[in-house]
């Protein structure tokens, strides 16, 4: 397959492109700093661009078959609507140039009754332009799946319990390589399409 990649130079971005690429799909990272981006192979693609700009998204994603958004603001603690204005352009990019599957990354705080009040107050600017952004892609006609993990980790593991409409029990974090896999899965298998799927360990 030919993936777009939103947020290829982050920590989980940077997985989906490895992981893209040893499943043996062309890979077109589009990203604002190129130079981030070390990693060659003859099947990635690496495009400068911003990430809330239509056109420059429009022009890039041609011919792709899904686009995936690993996006998140560097300083999650300022307000910011990168997520929302980034969910605006690229719905309407896709939907302009015929590519229909959306794969984005979101976070479980969304789900009720998850029990960290200290750090939804702490992260309410990230979280409420998370949940526009999770609004907006609802709306966008394509064929999405919002993806809801816990607290990301850097471990070293690819293994993630999925469960739709709800955080998978007692599931506390998720490896950034296991968000990945999931994402990837998600494509591939033409799986939870239109959902909201809670990942966790
Ligand atoms: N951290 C957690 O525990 C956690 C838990 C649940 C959900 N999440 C979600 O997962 C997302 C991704 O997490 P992560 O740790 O992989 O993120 P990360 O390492 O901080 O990467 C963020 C990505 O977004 C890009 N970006 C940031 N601001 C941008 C801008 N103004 N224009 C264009 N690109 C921009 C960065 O590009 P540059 O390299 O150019 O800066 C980078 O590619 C988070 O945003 C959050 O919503 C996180």
């Amino acid at each position: 397959m030919k993936l777009f990649v939103i947020g290829a130079t982050g920590r989980t971005g940077q997985e989906i492109v490895q992981q893209a690429l040893a499943r043996g799909h062309h890979v077109t990272a589009f990203v604002r700093s190129p130079k981030s981006i070390t990693l060659k192979n003859e099947r990635l693609s690496v495009v400068k661009g911003n990430a809330t700009d239509e056109n420059q998204l429009f022009e890039a994603m041609q011919n792709h078959d899904a686009v995936i958004s690993t996006l998140g603001p560097r300083e999650v603690f300022k307000p910011s609507s990168l997520l929302n204005d980034s969910a605006l352009a690229a719905s309407s990019a896709m939907q302009r140039s015929g590519v229909k599957r959306l794969v984005v990354l979101s976070a479980a705080a969304h789900f009720p009754g998850i029990p960290n009040r200290i750090a939804s107050f702490v992260l309410r600017n990230h979280m409420r332009d998370s949940l526009a952004m999770e609004k907006i892609v609802q709306a966008n006609g394509l064929d999405w799946t919002i993806a809801r993990p816990p607290r990301l980790t850097q471990e070293d593991s690819l293994n993630y319990r999925s469960r739709e409409g709800a955080a998978p029990r007692m599931g506390f974090t998720l490896s950034r390589k296991a968000v990945a896999a999931f994402m990837l899965d998600a494509i591939e298998q033409k799986k939870h399409l239109r959902k909201i799927v809670g990942i966790a360990k």
